[in-house]
């Protein structure tokens, strides 16, 4: 088979590159080592920017998310029993929109489908060659039948467990990685969520976030060791510790439910430069992790997309190699400040095994700044909605 990019993993970076791709004539192959089924049941964050919203909209997939995402223009803050807002709409012009990972991937999928675009799924055993020379291709395995991909360029949207990264010679790759000592406990429930905008809490038991997906479907998180299992949490046991958690007058509020979804993630933050190597291009998780404080992790990947979407147009549309020249310098700029973000954001919302009394007054101090303080707010907004691309 020859297409002009082969795309390992069906993810959202994958599949939203592949759509862009098409829309603009230009022949892409996805592949997917598992099912669309497994994909889909993977339950990730739900806060989109507007860099992404245009970029499903340019993908020709923003139907469903217009008419079912939930603008939301603030959000709020708490400490203890105290709570401020943030308003975004007023801070910057932009809000954000609440619509889930897995709707945004159903969409790309249907779209890759109606396009009669070329998805492999099950297809094991990826491996990248010749990336480093102008004639690169990929081999892989369906079932027992081996097959082989020539192609101009690959882009490695296979996640961080992918083989992308790994293809990249050890002395060319730096990678910079911070491991925090806690991870996330989550919870899907068919409830309505407890306040109609995202609350993220600091409080003395660790923090605590509640979200949502739609009127009838909340999500919500606790800070928890990572030691703890999700087997020894009963729904019981994560109601009542989120609680204490949230302001009382919001806790008074909650309404409970049996769980459809639990799970622990663990917290990373994680960079791998250059994200470029000959023509092989990563993007998404592939090449970075946030930790989730702030729901950076898809918008991410969106930015990646949108800097190699641009490259490759401007590669086959004008014969001009500059955009995918500069690919990995441009993503890495605002890949950095987006860790930058999540990190800060991380760190102000969170109890640490071995935060001292005074690192506790420095997280309410800035609170209490933040919530006093427009500038301060404004600089949280700006990255909250989304830096530039
Ligand atoms: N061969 C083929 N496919 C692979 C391989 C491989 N060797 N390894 C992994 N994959 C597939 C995975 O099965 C997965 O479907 O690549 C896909 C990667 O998808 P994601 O992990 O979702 O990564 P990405 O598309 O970059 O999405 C960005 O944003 O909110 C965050 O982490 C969250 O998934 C999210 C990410
Ligand atoms: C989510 O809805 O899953 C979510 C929202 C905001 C975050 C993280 C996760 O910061």
């Amino acid at each position: 088979m020859r297409t002009q990019v082969a795309i390992i993993g069906g993810g959202p970076s994958g599949l939203l590159l592949s759509q862009l791709l098409h829309v603009r004539g230009i022949d892409s192959v996805v592949l997917e080592r598992k099912t669309r089924d497994y994909v889909l049941s993977r339950i990730r964050a739900g806060v989109m920017e507007r860099g992404l919203y245009e970029l499903m909209k340019e993908a020709g997939c923003g139907a469903r998310m217009e008419r079912e995402g939930m603008p939301h223009d603030g959000t709020l803050l708490s400490y203890g029993d105290e709570m401020f807002r943030v308003n975004f709409k007023d801070l910057t012009g932009h809000p954000v929109m609440v619509y889930g990972q897995t709707e945004v991937t159903r969409d790309l999928y249907d779209a890759r489908e109606a396009a009669d675009g070329k998805v492999e799924f099950n297809a094991e055993d990826v491996e990248i060659c010749d990336a480093d020379t102008d004639s690169p291709y990929v081999t892989y395995r369906v079932g027992s039948e081996s097959r082989r991909i020539d192609c101009d360029f690959i882009a490695g949207c296979d996640g961080f467990h992918g083989v992308s990264r790994k293809t990249i010679p050890a002395d060319v790759l730096k990678e910079y990685e911070r491991v925090y000592p806690f991870g996330w406990l989550g919870v899907l429930s068919e409830t309505p969520p407890v306040n109609h905008e995202l609350i993220y809490a600091n409080s003395p038991r660790g923090f605590a976030l509640c979200s949502m997906r739609n009127a009838n479907l909340s999500r919500y998180y606790i800070q928890c060791p990572t030691t703890d299992k999700v087997e020894n949490w009963s729904d019981e046991d994560f109601w009542a510790e989120l609680k204490r958690r949230i302001p009382a007058d919001q806790a008074e509020n909650l309404v409970t439910g049996p769980s459809i979804e639990k799970s622990i993630a663990p917290l990373r933050s994680y960079v791998a430069e250059p994200m470029r190597w000959g023509r092989l291009f990563l993007c998404g998780d592939a090449a970075h992790i946030v930790p989730p404080t702030g729901a950076k992790g898809l918008n991410t990947a969106a930015s990646d997309v949108h800097y190699l979407y641009n490259g490759l147009r401007q590669f086959y549309e004008e014969g001009d190699a500059e955009g995918i020249d500069r690919y990995s310098e441009r993503a890495l700029s605002r890949v950095w400040k987006v860790e930058r973000f999540s990190w800060w954001f991380s760190g102000l919302m969170h109890r640490y095994p071995d935060q001292t009394d005074f690192d506790l007054k420095m997280q309410i101090a800035e609170l209490e700044f933040l919530r006093s303080n427009t500038d301060a707010q404004r600089a949280m907004a700006t990255n909250y909605v989304g830096l530039p691309y």
